[in-house]
């Protein structure tokens, strides 16, 4: 949420006051003569937009634009030029240094409130779409946080699971939306007991038991948000473990009466699963897995999607090669994203 004021910067104090004049009342205001004040203004009070006037003494606008946005603490706050030039040649160049728009003196109230009411507004969007990507993150990563797997499994079985699916011709969206649904899938092992998820062996029966709630407490999470992503997210959680021939939990659910997003999540995660170490197992070689994968056609998996999974393979693997290197930086103290994919 923007909760900075927002920062005014003009050599003349007259423009200041008409800025006081046209939004004082339903902003807060901070005031800066020149750009070296504009520069500390900004640092000191993280505003969530400037409104910059362009030809000022010593530093003009376009100087304190690329200075701001040359600050790590600045560089995301939008900046609207106000200024009386007016040829093509500015409008460009007040854009090319970060400038979101571009406000023509002398001033007309009615334009300044709206812009200004535009950027701020979107800021606010910016940041709830922010936050709602940490949340879902956040959500994920805790579905997984007592799992001894390592935290790569999430996102790799993700990039499975929408290889997959634009295979079998999904649109580019509704696959990408899956990609993000599909790290939620064990949400509900959050609710399993630690002795049991990191129980180095086989599970008796009755742990078993608990173990397999883990599809209906991710349900019952997840569902409480009727936004698309988490709709989506509750069906993956609740039937990633039903099986095509009807023998899979909780509901045995058989063929096509199982959610597709759910079919092509089973086999993300079985194939991750597979491959990767577990406390209760150790990482199968790739073509096992392959084997394994071709084997459980028609038994676990969807007989189509199986082999749409197999003629994918080589775009399988190298997502694999690629979050396998990640792995091995992350194990040298980099980080993930300072990689290039
Ligand atoms: P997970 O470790 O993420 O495994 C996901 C799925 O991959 C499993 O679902 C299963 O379909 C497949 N899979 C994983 N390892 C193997 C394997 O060695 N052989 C075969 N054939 N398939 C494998 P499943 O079985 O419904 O298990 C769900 C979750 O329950 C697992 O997630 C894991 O957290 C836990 N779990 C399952 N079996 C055991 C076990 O023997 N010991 C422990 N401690 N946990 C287990
Ligand atoms: C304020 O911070 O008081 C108003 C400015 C804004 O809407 O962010
Ligand atoms: C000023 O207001 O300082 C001069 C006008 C302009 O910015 O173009
Ligand atoms: C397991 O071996 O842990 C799971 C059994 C299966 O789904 O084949
Ligand atoms: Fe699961």
């Amino acid at each position: 949420m923007p909760t900075g004021p927002i920062l005014c910067v003009d050599d003349e104090p007259n423009n200041l006051a008409l800025f006081r004049q046209i939004l004082g009342e339903d902003y807060r205001l901070v005031f800066a003569r020149d750009g070296d004040q504009a520069l500390r203004a900004a640092e000191k009070h993280a505003p969530s937009l400037v409104l910059l006037d362009v030809e000022m003494p010593g530093m003009d606008g376009y100087e304190v634009a690329w200075a701001l946005k040359a600050r790590a603490a600045t560089e995301h706050i939008p900046i609207i030029f106000v200024t009386a030039l007016d040829r093509e040649v500015d409008e460009r160049t007040g854009f090319a240094c970060g400038g979101v728009d571009y406000i023509t003196k002398p001033v007309s109230p009615f334009i300044l409130r709206a812009r200004v009411n535009t950027h701020l507004s979107l800021v606010r969007t910016s940041a709830l779409s922010k936050s709602y990507e940490d949340a879902i993150q956040m959500l994920s990563v805790a579905g997984h946080y007592n799992d001894s797997d390592t935290g790569a499994h999430i996102w790799r079985m993700a990039a499975y699971a929408r290889v997959l699916a634009e295979a079998l011709g999904w649109e580019a969206d509704r696959a990408r939306l899956l990609e993000q649904a599909a790290p939620m899938h064990d949400t509900g092992k959050i609710g399993i007991p630690d002795a049991i998820l990191k129980k180095p062996g086989k599970l008796n029966p009755r742990e078993w038991d608990v173990m397999q709630r883990h599809t209906l407490i991710g349900y019952e999470i997840l569902s409480r948000s009727k936004a698309p992503l988490f709709e989506l997210a509750a069906d993956v959680a609740l039937n990633h473990h039903e099986r095509w021939d009807g023998t899979g939990y909780p509901h045995g659910l058989a063929g096509d009466r199982i959610p597709e997003s759910a079919r092509i999540v089973a086999i993300a995660d079985v194939f991750d699963a597979l491959a990767s170490r577990r406390p209760y197992k150790e990482a199968w070689p790739v073509d096992v897995v392959v084997a394994k994968i071709i084997e459980s056609r028609g038994t676990h998996f969807d007989p189509a999607m199986t082999d749409a999974f197999v003629a994918c393979l080589p775009k399988i693997l190298e997502v694999k090669a690629y979050w396998d290197r990640q792995e091995v930086d992350a194990a040298d103290g980099l980080h993930p994203s300072q990689e290039e994919a």
